[in-house]
């Protein structure tokens, strides 16, 4: 364990995810959805499993899971990989993927509690890096990039799931205004363009990719960042509100008789090899 902060203090992140963690551990969309599958695609491990093939004929190495909550994706890697790394900037979330990972019995998983943005891997030490619904919550993305540049061996994948935002200026303002009401740690869910270019400037080649969609219930999606009432009633007017291009745009479906509706938001998964 690497960082002096507990929960209870710390950074916004930990604020908010410390608390949740139990919340997160029990989430849906966070146990399995498109978007694991499509990590599991591209990291080629969907393709091990119709083969069949047993542990002990691991793809990877070293793989690290970085912002791994309750450690969904790294113990999806572990089955592809000698050891896998699940770290995490919250000591309340890596307890959850303690008890999960014992719970699925898995021997090659190792926690560690440090921050995206400073990751204590050598240099050209690991051969994949996973990340999946996190990086948006980091605090300076960029300088997570660099650390996961740094610290993979030349041939070396980055497999990245996460939110992005459309390549409308006006829709993606509007996103990150409710995902920051929603929740204070929200950071930024970024134009694909935008981390392209972040990604060609570091000679991450994108070798695969795969465009989805995150399709969320508005009152559980409220719920688990514990969104005060009259936010909760000003946003959900908002989404109700919206123009037509913003319904379309983020698929807002009509309220049913609780209020609840469903909507969606772009989700971008690819597989980046260092040069
Ligand atoms: C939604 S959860 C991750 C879900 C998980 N990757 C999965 O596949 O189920 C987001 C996680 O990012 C972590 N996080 C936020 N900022 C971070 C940072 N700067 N460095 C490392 N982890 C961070 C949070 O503590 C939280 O556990």
């Amino acid at each position: 364990m690497t960082s002096k902060n507990e929960e209870g203090g710390g950074t916004l992140a930990q604020q908010m995810f410390g608390p949740q963690a139990g919340v997160y551990a029990a989430s849906k969309v966070h146990i399995s959805d498109d978007s694991l599958e499509s990590v599991q695609k591209l990291t080629g491990a969907s393709h091990r499993q119709a083969q069949g093939d047993g542990p002990g004929t691991a793809n990877y190495r070293w793989t690290v899971d970085i912002g791994t909550g309750a450690g969904f994706t790294a113990f999806a890697m572990a089955e592809i990989s000698d050891r896998v790394v699940a770290s995490d900037i919250t000591q309340p979330m890596l307890r959850q993927a303690k008890r999960i990972g014992g719970e699925r019995g898995l021997s090659n998983v190792r926690l560690a509690q440090n921050t995206a943005e400073s990751l204590p891997f050598a240099n050209g030490s690991l051969d994949l890096i996973t990340c999946r619904k996190a990086a948006h919550h980091f605090r300076d993305f960029e300088a997570s990039l660099d650390e996961i540049q740094r610290a993979l061996r030349p041939g070396g994948s980055l497999v990245m799931a996460d939110t992005v935002a459309p390549e409308s200026s006006e829709l993606a303002r509007w996103q990150n205004d409710v995902e920051l009401r929603r929740d204070y740690s929200h950071v930024e869910d970024r134009k694909i363009s935008v981390i392209s270019g972040m990604l060609a400037d570091r000679g991450l080649d994108v070798i695969g990719s795969e465009d989805e969609r995150v399709y969320l219930w508005f009152n559980d999606w409220v719920k688990r960042t514990r969104v005060a009432e009259d936010e909760i009633r000003s946003l959900r007017r908002e989404f109700q509100e919206s123009p037509q291009e913003r319904r379309e745009a983020f698929q807002i479906g009509e309220p049913e008789e609780d209020g609840d509706f469903l909507f969606s938001f772009p989700v971008w998964v690819f597989r980046a090899v260092k040069k």
